[in-house]
């Protein structure tokens, strides 16, 4: 086994004194507000956002089914979790018609009262078309009309199209920090 440190960057969006840049949702896909019956919908979409990226070696529960439902479940029952702050994306097709759960985001606001993002997932065939974007923008949004400005995030070094995505909405790094992760070598 051996201690491996992964770099993270903090990185934080005051929207008090940044005005949120106009984002739309890309055609033919929705984004559907959270309800509690969306939680296996969030779980599956999170599973299939992040089963196969760098995070799943930070944070086991990425990388199973099971893993992502249980962090769901934890994440809705949190105290500061935040509905405004969490939506589904759906991809309905040119016609209104294809049904298919294709990202996620959640919120929550921790007992400071800083706004904290919990994990943005879009799955693989529905990447760089904006979505991303798009719910990033809706939940800070839902963060805003909660009365939270200051909203937070952490992002590991190496996941160049997630810091690339969270600059262009505003966001500013306030500290690099290390996650500590056991590795088992063969
Ligand atoms: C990060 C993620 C949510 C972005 O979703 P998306 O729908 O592709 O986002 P968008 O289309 O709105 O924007 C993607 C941006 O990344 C850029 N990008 C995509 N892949 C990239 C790469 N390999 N290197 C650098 N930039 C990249 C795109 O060019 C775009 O930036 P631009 O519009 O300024 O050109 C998605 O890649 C994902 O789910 N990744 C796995 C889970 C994850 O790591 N989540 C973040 C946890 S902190």
């Amino acid at each position: 086994m051996t201690l491996t440190y992964f770099k993270r960057f903090r990185m934080e969006i005051d929207l008090g004194l940044q005005k949120l840049p106009l984002v739309e949702c890309p055609q033919g896909y929705q984004l559907t507000p959270w309800r509690e019956t969306l939680l296996e919908a969030h779980a599956r979409v999170k599973y299939r956002s992040f089963c196969d990226e760098m995070d799943a070696h930070l944070f086991p529960c990425f990388g199973s089914l099971v893993g992502c439902q249980r962090l769901m479940r934890d994440i809705s029952q949190r105290t500061g979790f935040l509905p405004a702050a969490t939506w589904l994306a759906v991809y309905c097709g040119a016609n209104g018609r294809d049904f298919e759960e294709c990202g996620t985001i959640q919120g929550i606001v921790d007992p400071q009262g800083f706004g904290s993002i919990q994990n943005l997932g879009v799955t693989p065939p529905h990447r760089r078309r904006g979505l991303g974007a798009a719910l990033l923008a809706q939940a800070l949004q839902g963060f805003q009309r909660s009365g939270i400005f200051r909203v937070q995030l952490e992002v590991t070094a190496g996941n160049l199209a997630a810091i690339r995505l969270y600059r262009r909405i505003g966001f500013r790094t306030l500290r690099t920090v290390y996650k500590a992760v056991e590795i088992h070598s063969i």
